[in-house]
């Protein structure tokens, strides 16, 4: 399963590098790090330099499908590890059609329905992102509906978003989502278990030896 780190922190990728293929994005992340197009510039040349391979996902940010192929040209000159995030609305998907034809990697961001997800499959992107809590929080029932879309979305990836605990990690997890994106909180609360820490407690109490 990839592991995407849902942020645009420098120092948060340090941290989870070796557990995370990439990053995702959206408008509201990008706001709390960077505030100019410049601002933007500089840091994905100091990310490419420092994380060389990590793929990052970015999201369009005009409402015509014409535009967002545009900005997706001008997103793919940074390089080929960056994945389009397009919305599943009306002129999102007709762009994300496009965008693949261009040979670009796409993901159908604020995926709320089969129906939406079906048409991003079929018109070929690359992931499809569920936003699983953000359902929740409207009152669906996501263990059921990520459950069927495992069903319905076989060729494209299914790159579970919005996980806002553990339980919806392992919901993910549990109906073999291609892939997560987590925040550091949620990621952070993997290991947090109780049980876990624990037991690794007890055995820290009772350990008399060392392989060093
Ligand atoms: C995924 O690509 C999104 O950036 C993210 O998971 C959205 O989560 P939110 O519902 O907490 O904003």
């Amino acid at each position: 399963m990839e592991i995407f780190l849902d942020s645009f922190d420098v120092t948060g990728i340090t941290k989870y590098r070796d557990y995370i293929v990439g990053i995702t994005t959206n408008p509201t992340i990008l706001a709390q790090n960077i505030n100019t197009m410049d601002d933007l510039h500089k840091q994905l040349q100091q990310m490419l330099q420092q994380f060389p391979g990590l793929l990052i996902n970015l999201q369009v940010s005009s409402a015509k499908a014409d535009q967002m192929v545009q900005e997706a040209s001008k997103i793919s000159e940074y390089g080929e590890n960056f994945i389009v995030k397009v919305p599943c609305t009306f002129e999102g998907l007709k762009a994300l059609k496009e965008i693949g034809k261009l040979g670009l990697k796409t993901n159908a961001t604020l995926c709320f329905s089969f129906v939406q997800a079906k048409m991003a499959q079929d018109l070929g992107a690359t992931y499809i992102s569920p936003f699983l809590g953000r359902m929740q929080d409207a009152g669906h029932d996501i263990a059921e509906f990520v459950y069927k879309l495992r069903k319905v979305v076989v060729s494209s990836k299914i790159l579970a978003a919005s996980l806002r605990n553990v339980e919806h990690v392992e919901l993910a997890v549990a109906v073999g989502c291609d892939a997560i994106t987590i925040n550091e909180q949620v990621f952070d609360s993997i290991f947090s278990q109780s049980l876990l820490q624990k037991g690794q407690a007890m055995f820290d109490a009772l350990n008399k030896i060392s392989y060093l």
